[in-house]
Order: C-alpha cells, then sequence, then structure tokens
C-alpha cells in the first residue's frame, strides 16, 4: 500500500482524521503552553533594576497619556545595528515593572529604552516644546503645554498601589511617602532627598525643566533621563554567557 492509499484511509474517516488532528494539535499545544509554566526561571533577577519611583511614575502616566509609545519603542533587539546605535541590547528584568510595558513596534522615531543622560534636561525642554527647532525635518508633534499645565500628584499614592496590586513591590511606606517623594526629587535641598534615594536607588534629583513649580515636564524628563540607566552595563554578565565559561 503507497502512502497515499494509506492516506486515503484516513481521509476517508471523518471520526479517525478527527482523533488524529486532535493529537497533533495536543503535541502543538503543550510544545508551545509548557514553558510558560516555568516562565518565571527564565526571567532573571538583575542587580540596579527597581520600581519607579512615583515622580518618574508620573512622568511614565504622562508618556502613557501622550501617546508617545506610538512612535516610540523601549525594546532594543540583540541585533548589531541597534546594539550599535542604541546600546545594550533590552533585558526583559528591565521592564519587569512596567505595568503596561512599553515595547512598542512602531519606530516613526528612535528607541527610547536608553535614552536617559543623552541629553541635557534643557535639550529635553526645548525638545518638548517645539522638535523642529533642533531636528528641523522631525514629524514629531510640539508638546508645549506639558511646561506649562502642573503635575497633579494628589493621587500618586493611590498610582503606586495599584502598581503593587498588579505586582511591582511598593512597600506601604513607600506607598505613604509618595507625595513627599515626588517634591524631593525635584529640590536637592528638600530633607526628603536621602529617604528618597534610599528608596529609590540612582534616582534624579533636580529641577528638570528649570521652573519653580512641579509641572508634567518635570516628571516626563525625569522618566526618560532614567530610562535604560538602572543597570550597570560595565559589570552586568548574562547569566547565560557567564555559564558558559
Ligand atoms: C508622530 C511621531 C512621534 C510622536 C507621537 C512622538 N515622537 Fe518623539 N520623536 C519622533 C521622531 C521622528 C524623532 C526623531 C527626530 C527628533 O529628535 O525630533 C523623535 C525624537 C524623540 C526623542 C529624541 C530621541 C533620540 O534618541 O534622539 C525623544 C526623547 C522623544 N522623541 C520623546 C518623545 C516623547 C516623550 C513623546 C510623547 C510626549 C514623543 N516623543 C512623541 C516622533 C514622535
Amino acid at each position: 500500500m503507497s502512502i497515499m492509499e494509506k492516506h486515503k484511509i484516513i481521509e476517508k474517516n471523518a471520526t479517525l482524521l478527527l482523533a488524529l488532528s486532535f493529537v497533533v494539535v495536543t503535541v502543538g499545544g503543550i510544545v508551545e503552553i509548557a514553558p510558560l509554566f516555568w516562565l518565571q526561571n527564565t526571567i532573571e533577577k538583575v542587580e540596579g533594576v527597581r520600581p519607579y519611583s512615583p515622580l518618574e511614575l508620573a512622568g511614565r502616566q504622562v508618556y502613557i497619556r501622550e501617546g508617545c509609545y506610538v512612535c516610540h519603542s523601549q525594546m532594543i533587539r540583540p541585533m548589531r545595528d541597534e546594539v550599535e546605535r542604541y546600546g545594550h541590547y533590552s533585558l526583559a528584568a528591565e521592564s519587569m515593572y512596567d505595568r503596561p510595558f512599553q515595547w512598542g513596534s512602531k519606530r516613526t522615531g528612535p528607541d527610547l529604552a536608553r535614552v536617559g543622560g543623552r541629553y541635557s534636561d534643557a535639550w529635553h525642554v526645548d525638545h518638548m516644546y517645539d522638535p523642529q527647532a533642533l531636528v528641523p525635518e522631525s514629524v514629531m508633534p510640539k508638546y508645549p503645554w506639558l511646561a506649562e499645565t502642573e503635575l497633579d500628584f494628589d493621587h500618586i499614592g493611590d498610582h503606586l498601589r495599584t502598581n503593587a496590586a498588579l505586582g511591582v513591590p511598593y512597600t506601604d511606606e513607600q506607598i505613604a511617602n509618595a507625595k513627599v517623594h515626588v517634591v524631593a526629587q525635584v529640590n536637592p535641598d528638600h530633607e526628603a532627598v536621602d529617604d528618597l534615594l534610599a528608596n529609590y536607588p540612582k534616582a534624579q534629583v533636580r529641577n528638570f525643566d528649570g521652573q519653580p513649580q512641579i509641572t508634567e515636564l518635570d516628571a516626563l524628563i525625569a522618566y526618560l533621563q532614567m530610562l535604560g540607566t538602572l543597570v550597570d552595563f560595565s559589570t552586568y554578565e548574562a547569566s547565560a554567557e557567564a555559564n558558559l565559561r
């Protein structure tokens, strides 16, 4: 009996065809689904990664509200052209506290995963106010209202609490102090700066937009300036690579 004839048996017997299809789909399903049960094991903890400070979190909210993700991704792929342009490829751990994640799939503008520290605060102020003033051919919209709108952080504690409910390890104390931490991060002379830094190591403390009031632009720049800066790549070693030695 040729292969074709054997196959004919299956094709002519609906029950047998269904039963065998089921077996095939089951095997395929298990192969795809089973690894997800052990996903925790595949996400390594990386030194330096911490939840966002309240001001950074507020800035991230502005970023989401304004739809920046429509044009900007935050995921550097492990390919040479990307790594040479943007820096070390993104680690899963670097977005482990992102609710929701901002990986994105559209790059009308550059990837922002490591934009932190690349430009001065003043550059960001000018760029948000009028991108074309700095990059004449830019298609990025202007966001002049961010510098003029005071940041509404009355509910920042609730924002932290919501993140905590989703698994971000904010403590009750951090939630209670969220408002104070916002004020401290834009004011280096504030008495809570040490506490802020103890809770959020590497948080950058300064008046980001140069204006006396705390604006949405302060929060947004605080967020942009910390992107990709938490992990120290001069000492970081991917464990898989380390294991090979
Ligand atoms: C319509 C698409 C679009 C939107 C929406 C957009 N951008 Fe951009 N962005 C661009 C383009 C194009 C560039 C590159 C030219 C330039 O620097 O203006 C850019 C550049 C940037 C840069 C400089 C990146 C680098 O490495 O040079 C930053 C930072 C930035 N955008 C932040 C933002 C933020 C924050 C928002 C939301 C408030 C935003 N963008 C919204 C298109 C966009």
